[in-house]
């Protein structure tokens, strides 16, 4: 039987719930996939709490990635076959054995992408994509600051800087951490929980600092990265896993002409060239050898609420990846 993982209302992980449904014929210029394998990510966790708006008025299924097998497909869908390989992400929806899916969001997989790398570098993977080429884009020789490095998008950040030919420097949580990012591209890892990182960062560059913060754990590391900074660098937000930052002044950037910016995937992935275009690279890069998608955790699709513990906990490394 199909089964959807639904939360209630925003909450703790007590609000997720397993429902069975009957899945239906998909629609003009949808297919249904049966997913093989969907990733977990900081954003549910974001949605699950409230900490982001609440999308829909009653039940929602959460997750924004996954991969799996085109079962139907509906009128007016060309390029996508019954049996092809298939992933992508898309806000909410992805907890779920089967869904119906618009085709405009769907990649093809290329043969040596298994399930579970899909699953793990639709979202993360592409989101490093757009954070070193189009939020700032990164060159040979930058030197750039990357916190959770050890995480989800952290350990794929660290390969993808070094194959740049960037000096990526990281923070992470612990000493296990920081060891496991230094081995996936980082040239310095910080211990933020014990070290003073913007001294770090100032000893590691002889006070010449970066070009480039990439920042998603928000109120714990500012202002901070800012003074991580060169003259003319750019901060760019993406996330607040520790919690949002309340008291920015537009000012606090005068102290070195800096730059802010603060994207999300969602509006890189809905234009269509951008996605196959970043798809594809990124494909080619895991082919390779180049990146290396870490499934650290695996869960059941209905272990999902102890997939969400263990990620805010702080307890996982690399991608976490659900599988119904
Ligand atoms: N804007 C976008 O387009 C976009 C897209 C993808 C992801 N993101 C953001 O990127 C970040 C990483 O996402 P991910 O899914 O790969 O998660 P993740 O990095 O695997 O997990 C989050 C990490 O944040 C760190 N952290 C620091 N303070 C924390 C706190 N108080 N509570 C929990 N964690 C804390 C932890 O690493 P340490 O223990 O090492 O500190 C934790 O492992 C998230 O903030 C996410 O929202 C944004």
């Amino acid at each position: 039987m199909a089964y959807a993982i639904h939360a209630t209302k925003p909450g703790g992980t007590d609000v997720l719930e397993t429902v069975e449904f009957k899945p239906e014929a998909p629609a003009s210029n949808e297919v249904q996939i049966e997913h093989h394998a969907i990733g977990v990510n900081f954003i549910d966790v974001y949605i699950r709490t409230g900490a982001y708006p609440w999308p829909v008025e009653q039940n929602l299924i959460l997750g924004c990635e996954a991969a799996g097998v085109v079962q139907a497909v509906g009128s007016g869908v060309s390029g996508f076959r019954e049996g092809d390989r298939v992933a992508y992400t898309l806000p909410n929806g992805a907890y779920s054995t089967h869904r119906n899916i618009n085709i405009s969001h769907v990649v093809h997989l290329p043969d040596n992408i298994d399930y579970q790398t899909a699953a793990g570098c639709m979202l993360k993977g592409l989101t490093c994509y757009y954070l070193l080429h189009n939020s700032f884009k990164v060159e040979a020789g930058h030197k750039v600051l990357f916190h959770a490095a050890a995480g989800g998008v952290g350990l794929i950040a660290g390969q993808w800087l070094s194959a740049i030919g960037a000096t990526a420097i990281g923070t992470a949580g612990s000493d296990e951490k920081c060891a496991l990012a230094l081995s996936n591209g980082y040239a310095d890892v910080i211990n933020y929980q014990t070290d003073d990182f913007v001294a770090g960062v100032k000893a590691f560059t002889e006070g010449g600092m970066v070009n480039v913060v990439y920042d998603s754990v928000g109120k714990g590391t500012w202002p901070g990265s800012r003074d991580c900074l060169k003259r003319h660098g750019t901060l760019v937000c993406f996330g607040q896993s520790s919690g949002p930052v309340e008291d920015f002044k537009i000012s606090d950037l005068a102290v070195g002409s800096l730059y802010l910016t603060r994207p999300t995937l969602f509006h890189f992935v809905a234009d269509r060239d951008w996605l196959e275009k970043a798809a594809a690279e990124m494909f080619d890069m895991i082919g390779s050898g180049k990146l290396n998608i870490a499934i650290n955790q695996t869960f059941d699709l209905k272990q999902a609420a102890q997939a969400h513990e263990a990620l805010e906990s702080r307890a996982t490394t690399g991608s976490t990846v659900l599988i119904p």
